[in-house]
């Protein structure tokens, strides 16, 4: 049964695509498929029944290029795209851009890799040098800003007394892009409990949930258009995939980024070692994000974009310990959802400045 849905599903796809086939010079296949993982070309397959024998997920690639047609299957070592237990188990990567391969992966922020935020920040930035940047408990700042994507972020935070500084945690993230809004954030808990979602998301201003079981996917857009949107470029899919039972997301914005993140408290050693003496009651639960761009341009600015810029040399001092990042008063915004900021360069006619204080909820300190 489910293998002849797969089928008809595959029948449908080529059917819708091969009309688009001859327009397409192979030229401009050929210069899209060097972008590698993140070309919306990559993920461009449907996902076939597994092998019988060995239950090793295979896919058929739809995108236009070398592995168009191709059947591809998942490796021995990691058979299955969505394993069960994401936390010791990697999962299965089909790649259709030019590649034609599967690969394995965790599917978690690696807080030491390129692109990561982590701790009371803490960044890796896109030329590899860690820096820490430490804002202001309550306030919002940008770290990416570039023409075509926007990504904010909103610290909380405590500053124990007689400190000179505030300790600060990234608590919600606004991915802004088109006309849309995304914001991740973690919930204020009292008492931390893995098991407990303290995620929260909103996709232009509505709660979405991201379902637990089946894909335990959301999109932003249905699968019968999704075809229509990757030929023709439109508009760009949202894909928010659960990568473990609760508390950890991958999240994809087609052509734009991708990223992993996990919803994590401070714990009792760490609050005991950092010296951080938070105040009872609040476990201070806060995002660990590791993101992965396509397509910045070379001006893109904020906290993390500046450092993907290829002629960027990092003002931080290296040797140190806590190698410190300023620019708090460049990147600073007046609120999540704002573009606005002395360095901020997203430019996009249309942005709908979504009624501000619908966040309220998801970033309330
Ligand atoms: C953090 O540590 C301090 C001691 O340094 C302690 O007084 C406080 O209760 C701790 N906070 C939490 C939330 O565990």
């Amino acid at each position: 049964m489910a293998g002849g849905g797969a089928m008809v599903l595959v029948l449908v796809l080529v059917l819708v695509t091969a009309g688009g086939a001859w327009a397409a010079p192979e030229k401009q296949a050929k210069k899209k498929g060097g972008k590698g993982a993140l070309d919306p070309a990559s993920t461009h397959y449907v996902v076939l029944d597994p092998n019988e024998k060995t239950g090793q997920e295979r896919f058929f690639c739809l995108a236009r290029g070398k592995c168009r047609w191709d059947i591809i299957e998942c490796p021995p070592e990691c058979p299955q795209r969505k394993p069960k237990k994401a936390r010791l188990n990697k999962g299965c990567f089909a790649d259709c851009s030019s590649r034609c391969e599967t690969t394995c992966k965790y599917r978690k922020p690696n807080c030491n890799g390129y692109g990561s935020v982590c701790y009371d920040p803490r960044f890796v930035g896109g030329d590899g040098v860690m820096f820490y940047f430490h804002g202001v408990k309550g306030a919002d700042f940008a770290l990416v800003s570039d023409e075509r994507l926007q990504i904010n972020a909103h610290l909380i935070g405590t500053r124990p007394e007689g400190r000179a500084r505030d300790f600060t945690w990234v608590q919600a993230l606004a991915i802004m892009f088109e006309s849309h809004t995304l914001v991740i954030a973690a919930k204020r808990v009292a008492v931390w409990d893995d098991h407990v979602d303290a995620l929260a998301l909103r996709w232009d201003g509505r709660e979405v949930l991201v379902p637990t079981d089946g894909d335990a996917e959301w999109r932003s857009v249905d699968e019968a258009t999704a075809e229509d949107i990757i030929s023709s470029n439109k508009e760009r899919e949202v894909v928010v995939e659960r990568t473990d039972d609760a508390n950890a997301v991958r999240i994809m914005v087609s052509g734009l980024v991708e990223m992993d993140v996990k919803v994590t408290p401070i714990g009792d050693e760490e609050n005991r070692s950092h010296g951080y003496r938070l105040p009872a009651g609040d476990a201070f639960a806060h995002l660990e994000t590791q993101f992965r761009f396509t397509k910045l341009t070379e001006e893109v600015e904020g906290i993390l974009g500046q450092t993907y810029r290829p002629d960027y040399v990092s003002p931080v001092k290296k040797g140190v310990a806590m190698p410190m990042m300023g620019g708090e008063d460049r990147f600073r915004l007046p609120s999540l959802l704002s573009t606005r900021c002395p360095a901020c360069c997203f430019r996009y006619v249309g942005h709908r400045i979504l009624d501000e204080s619908a966040t309220v909820d998801v970033a309330q300190y």
